[in-house]
């Protein structure tokens, strides 16, 4: 029996167990009521007086010596599986989130916003839904503007008072001057609405960004040299720019901007008609009557304005040829703004 018991003990150091079912396998092997450890039990009663002692003193180590084994087993296999789980990074996704990109006109706005922003401008924003106080009277529109006209802007309502989508971000001008005092300095970025057919060059709504400077002694100049700052900002150091006398009846003087073509470099082709120049703002000194009507003394403050077409200044860009292009969200076209983002 002292053999059995040696024999078994020596399986018993020797065990291994790679899993749950193998360590429960060992326990009924060795320790369960059928298990060699339990017979051994058994054979111990028919064992001689004189031996007894020692035998049952073997006896109990080999139990004891199987219980820790089994034990041992256990505590091996559950620290196995926590290093296992550590070598999986929980953090990592199975497959690549695909990411939206900016588009184009986002792109674009951002950019003006940086220009403007470094020389202190801050936004401004207003509602697209206006009144015509907001959109024409306070700018200066007189009465019979066509403008006001039913094929140019869309109506919400006519009565009691006219409520339109606006036309342009002009509006924000009257907003923030009626709110604020200056000295002001804003751009006001948003959609604007225009009963216009839709093709490739013009659209019902487009993006423009306005510009507002009111304090005291803003000259033409001021105007000219912040409009210079952001073309060369926008469209590379070389770029030039050249106003032309225009009209508008919220500005007075106004003028409209030309940068030479960035395409050609001035020397003329078919982006800019062979001219070497394209169009890309209007502008002007805010006319006196603007500013009383937005209780701001004209004796006072001066101020320019500008405002621009986001649409305008990204064609340049990145010369989109068809304008319905912004709109239609095919992901062809937005995916080939992925760099510039
Ligand atoms: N509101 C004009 C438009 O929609 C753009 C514009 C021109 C804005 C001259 C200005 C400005 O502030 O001074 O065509």
């Amino acid at each position: 029996m002292i053999e059995k018991i040696n024999s078994i003990l020596e399986n018993i150091n020797n065990l291994k167990a790679s899993s749950a079912e193998e360590v429960e396998q060992i326990r009924i092997k060795y320790l369960s009521k059928k298990g060699e450890i339990s017979a051994l039990m058994n054979e111990f009663r028919n064992v001689p007086a004189d031996q007894k002692r020692e035998l049952g003193q073997k006896l109990n180590q080999l139990k004891n010596a199987a219980t820790e084994k089994l034990a041992a087993l256990k505590e091996a296999l559950s620290a196995n599986a926590e290093s296992a789980m550590a070598d999986i990074d929980l953090t990592r996704t199975s497959t690549p989130t695909p990411f939206g990109t900016r588009h184009p006109l986002s792109l674009v706005k951002n950019e003006i916003f940086e220009i403007f922003g470094s020389m202190g401008f801050t936004i401004a924003e207003g509602p697209e839904i206006e009144d015509d106080w907001h959109v024409f009277s306070s700018l200066n529109f007189p009465p019979d503007h066509p403008a006001r006209d039913m094929q140019d802007t869309f109506f919400i309502s006519r009565s009691p008072q006219d409520i339109l989508l606006r036309t342009h971000t002009s509006s924000v001008q009257t907003r923030t001057m009626e709110a604020n005092r200056p000295p002001i300095r804003i751009i006001c970025p948003g959609r604007v609405y225009r009963n216009e057919a839709i093709s490739a060059r013009a659209h019902c709504f487009f993006h423009q960004v306005e510009g507002l400077y009111i304090d005291r002694n803003v000259s033409f100049a001021d105007l000219k040299q912040c409009l210079l700052y952001f073309a060369r900002e926008m469209f590379g150091p070389e770029t030039k720019i050249r106003l032309r006398p225009s009209y508008f009846p919220f500005t007075e003087p106004s003028a409209e901007m030309d940068i030479s073509c960035h395409i050609c470099g001035g020397k003329g082709c078919a982006f800019c008609k062979g001219t070497g120049w394209v169009e890309i703002l209007g502008c002007g000194m805010v006319d006196p009557n603007v500013l009383e009507a937005c209780g701001i003394d004209s004796k006072e403050f001066t101020g320019y304005a500008f405002g621009m077409g986001i649409e305008r200044i990204t064609n340049l860009k990145y010369r989109v040829k068809d304008l319905r292009m912004f709109s239609e969200n095919d992901v062809r076209f937005l995916h080939e703004f992925d760099a510039a983002r």
